[in-house]
């Protein structure tokens, strides 16, 4: 199959590697000149383990290229996949769609023969018809059917997610389509990865209610925490206790800081402006997010209240900063909020991420960066651990207590075992538990 990609970004890019590895012949385009550019030089620009290497293997092997040249590339495709950004509109949530609407104009444009055009970026329950609409009133001739294929992996673990996906959703209603699909996605087929065919405005919700799904899931099991450190309950004990149930599961269920990312609060507040415009609201989404939006803001005030109280003059030592461990995306990480909180209460604040810190200088305000943890914790009056990276799981805490001014350590993702912490003389302050003041 020959297949563009629009889009070169964490979907974009992880995905055309991936069909370009199954043997197809993939060019993945950008109207960002530079990131192409990049690419060509055999650069990454994003973190995700394992994609160097493998974009290397399929150019090299000749199934991948690079390219700004819309025209041949598409002319050339059996499948043209829409993987470019939908963030939430300014203003007023809903999902801007403004750069599928672009990309549907140009590939209506150049199409050649029959093409199956396949949205892949996460959109409204209605985008698949209007993309139809814009090709036909751009193209008339064009001989194309509309298909939407969401997509589920998870960034630190893309490439493993998009080998081995627990399903692949194919909303379709020209059956045309249904053999070409099977066709792009046929060596995860005989790996009996399930393909789940519908029709194309159910696959289209399928990708927000499993996004919606799982943000409600993290913000119970963060209530259930806030409700643990009242009563004198562990939040990791419940969480196992409730998820050894199958019909639960243990997924999921990691009291933390509140979601973030490129995805979940995007989507759980488009799902919410979709459900309102058809006079459907879903409640139990529309709280998901009211809670989610005011826990970032409180893990500022735990750790001002980790401090006495008061943080004004104090240095804080932040370990972490993007909303999961490898990657380097910021967008919407928590800590953008808890650094601000702490920012507005005065704080020195000073970080240190593996891999987030360029991301980060463009969201984050006035703060210092280090290159390890060791260096930040230097007279720190609190060490707040934000993201758990693996290379935090392992702190030498006897070196750390001898340079901090004051030993604190506020663990926002509850990494250490309490008795090991507070055993190197550390005040510790975890989620969901009581916190062990020295
Ligand atoms: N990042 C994730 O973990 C993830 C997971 C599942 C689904 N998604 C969805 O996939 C979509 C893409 O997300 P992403 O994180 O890859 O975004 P991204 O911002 O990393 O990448 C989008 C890319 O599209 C390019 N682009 C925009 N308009 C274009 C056009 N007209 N022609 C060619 N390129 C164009 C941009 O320059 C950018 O490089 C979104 O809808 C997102 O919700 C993301």
């Amino acid at each position: 199959m020959h297949i563009t990609m629009f889009g070169s970004g964490y979907v974009g890019l992880v995905s055309g590697v991936c069909f370009a590895d199954f043997g197809h012949d993939v060019i993945c385009v950008d109207k960002d000149a530079g990131k192409i550019e990049a690419l060509l030089k055999g650069e990454i620009p994003i973190f995700e383990p394992g994609l160097e290497q493998l974009v290397a293997d399929n150019v090299r092997a000749g199934r991948l290229s690079f390219s700004t040249d819309v025209m041949s590339s598409v002319a050339a495709s059996d499948v043209v996949f829409i993987a470019v950004g939908t963030p939430s509109r300014r203003g007023d949530g809903h999902a801007d769609l403004s750069y599928v609407y672009a990309a549907a104009r140009e590939i209506a444009q150049h199409v050649k023969g029959f093409t199956v055009i396949v949205t892949k970026s996460t959109v409204p329950v209605g985008t698949g018809d209007e993309v139809e609409r814009i090709i036909r009133e751009t193209n008339p001739n064009a001989d194309v059917a509309v298909v939407s294929n969401p997509e589920f992996l998870r960034e630190g673990a893309a490439i493993e997610d998009f080998k081995r996906p627990d399903r692949i959703v194919i909303g379709l209603n020209d059956d045309r389509a249904r053999g070409v699909m099977t066709e792009v996605y046929r060596p995860l087929y005989l790996n009996q990865a399930p393909l789940l065919f519908t029709a194309r405005r159910t696959s289209e919700l399928i990708k927000y209610a499993a996004n919606a799904f799982l943000a409600m899931k993290i913000t119970f099991i963060n209530e259930i925490a806030d409700l643990c450190e009242q009563i004198g309950a562990d939040v990791q004990k419940v969480a196992k206790g409730i998820g050894m149930d199958k019909r639960i599961g243990d997924k999921f269920l990691h009291a933390g800081p509140g979601y973030g990312g490129s995805c979940f609060p995007k989507d759980t507040l488009a799902l919410v402006k979709t459900a309102q415009d058809h006079d459907s609201p879903v409640r139990l989404i529309e709280t998901t997010v009211a809670i989610n939006d005011n826990r970032k803001r409180a893990m500022g005030r735990k750790v001002i209240a980790a401090c006495d109280g008061s943080v004004r003059g104090k240095k804080i030592a932040i370990l972490g900063l993007t909303f999961k461990p490898n990657t380097d995306d910021m967008r919407d990480a928590p800590s953008i909020t808890i650094i601000q909180a702490l920012l507005d209460g005065g704080a020195n604040v000073h970080a240190y991420d593996p891999e987030g810190m360029e991301m980060a200088k463009e969201v984050i305000g006035p703060i210092t960066y280090g290159s390890d943890p060791y260096e930040i914790a230097e007279g720190a009056d609190a060490i707040v651990i934000v993201t758990e990276w693996d290379e935090f799981r392992a702190l030498d805490l006897k070196r750390m207590k001898s340079l901090v001014k004051t030993p604190t350590i506020v663990d926002l993702r509850n990494i250490y075992p309490v008795a090991e912490v507070t055993k190197h003389g550390f005040s510790y302050f975890a989620i969901g538990k009581q916190n062990e003041k020295k």
